[in-house]
């Protein structure tokens, strides 16, 4: 195989895995969005969807692409230049990306491991308790902002527009200044049941 098939495969990978990972994500945002509405839509809204991504067959189809996003997003980095601010852009998004996808998707995974159920609570007290707001409202802000990026840069190679691609980058942050405001219940910080702040507990130490 040359170089360049291995790139061209790593690039196809990377994109289909992208664009399961995209599906998902857009209905897991709308679902974070329900946070500003109350915790019971939040809750509703998750438990309808999981009847989808908690079947067998859809969850380990949507693993499977959240490990190839991650690891042929690496491999990329080190087999492509890159030159314009776009493609840094693209580039930086993704590592922070693979970084939270790591994290993210493990904690939720050791969650259910340790018996918790991942609802609402799982991601809000880390958000409303102190210090741990210090380190999850970046965390999430970050996350969707750097998705956000990601698909501008994307948007931008391809089509050079400079004024849609600034446009989806900007409703990104404002989409990820929502979910914050909806899961700190407009930063008046929501109470946690026990269990969800002894989880964080645990790990922050507090
Ligand atoms: C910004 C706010 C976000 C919050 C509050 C959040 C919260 C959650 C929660 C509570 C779960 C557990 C779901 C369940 O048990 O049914 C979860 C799962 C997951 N999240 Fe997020 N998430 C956020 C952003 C993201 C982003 C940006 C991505 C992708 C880059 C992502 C990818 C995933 C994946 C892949 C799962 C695992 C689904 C499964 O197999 O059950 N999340 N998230």
């Amino acid at each position: 195989m040359t170089r360049h098939t291995k790139v061209f495969t790593l690039k196809t990978w990377h994109y289909y895995s992208g664009i399961t990972l995209s599906v998902f994500i857009a209905f897991h945002l709308f679902n974070q969005l329900m946070s500003l509405h109350s915790e019971n839509a939040h809750l509703a809204v998750m438990k309808a969807f999981r009847t989808v991504y908690r079947h067998p067959v859809v969850e380990t189809i949507l693993l499977i692409a959240v490990a190839s996003q991650v690891v042929t997003g690496i491999r990329l980095l080190f087999s492509s230049k890159r030159k314009s601010a776009a493609e840094k852009i693209q580039v930086y998004s993704g590592m922070y990306l693979s970084f939270f996808l790591l994290f993210h998707v493990g904690a939720v995974l050791y969650g259910r491991f340790t018996g918790l159920d991942t609802n609402f609570y799982f991601a809000a007290a880390g958000l409303n308790m102190y210090p741990s707001t210090f380190f999850f409202i970046p965390y999430y802000l970050l996350a969707v902002t750097a998705i956000s990026l990601h698909v501008a840069a994307i948007h931008y190679i391809k089509t050079g527009s400079g004024g849609w691609s600034r446009g989806i980058a900007v409703i990104g942050f404002i989409v990820a200044l929502l979910i914050i405001t909806g899961f700190t219940d407009r930063f008046q910080w929501r109470k946690m049941p026990a269990a969800n702040e002894q989880f964080i507990r645990q790990t922050f130490g507090r």
